[in-house]
């Protein structure tokens, strides 16, 4: 009951400071990518950035290549993302476009 009561308190603590309780101990891998890498990926594709991810000619053709332009482009783009996000939006990559583990 002690316990209960005590996360639930932390809870709203978060969130009268504004920080979801949710977002504030998962990865938001859509976010990060929206907020660091669409903007360059559409001015290189004239408007809608990910048709990078979608074109014939795409670059990356499996999740260890995903994994590593992921990399490369958070290093371009000064994100100074950890390794879990990057992990983590190059997943989301995979679930939204290019579907190597379905
Ligand atoms: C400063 C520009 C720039 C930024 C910012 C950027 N990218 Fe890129 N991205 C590129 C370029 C250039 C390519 C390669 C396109 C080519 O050679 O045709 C690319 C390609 C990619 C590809 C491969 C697309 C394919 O062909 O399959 C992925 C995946 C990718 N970027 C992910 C990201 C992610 C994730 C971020 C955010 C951290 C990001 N990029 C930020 C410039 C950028």
């Amino acid at each position: 009951m002690k316990k209960i009561s005590s996360a639930l308190a932390i809870s709203l603590i978060l969130t009268s400071i504004g920080i979801s309780p949710i977002t504030a101990m998962a990865i938001d891998a859509e976010t990060l990518h929206n907020s660091s890498c669409i903007e360059c990926h559409s001015r290189m594709t004239g408007g809608d950035g990910s048709l990078l991810y979608n074109r014939e000619e795409r670059l990356v053709h499996d999740q260890t290549a995903l994994l590593a332009r992921v990399g490369r482009c958070a290093i371009g783009a000064q994100s100074g993302w950890s390794d879990a996000e990057i992990k983590a939006v190059s997943l989301y990559l995979d679930e939204q476009f290019y579907h190597f583990s379905k």
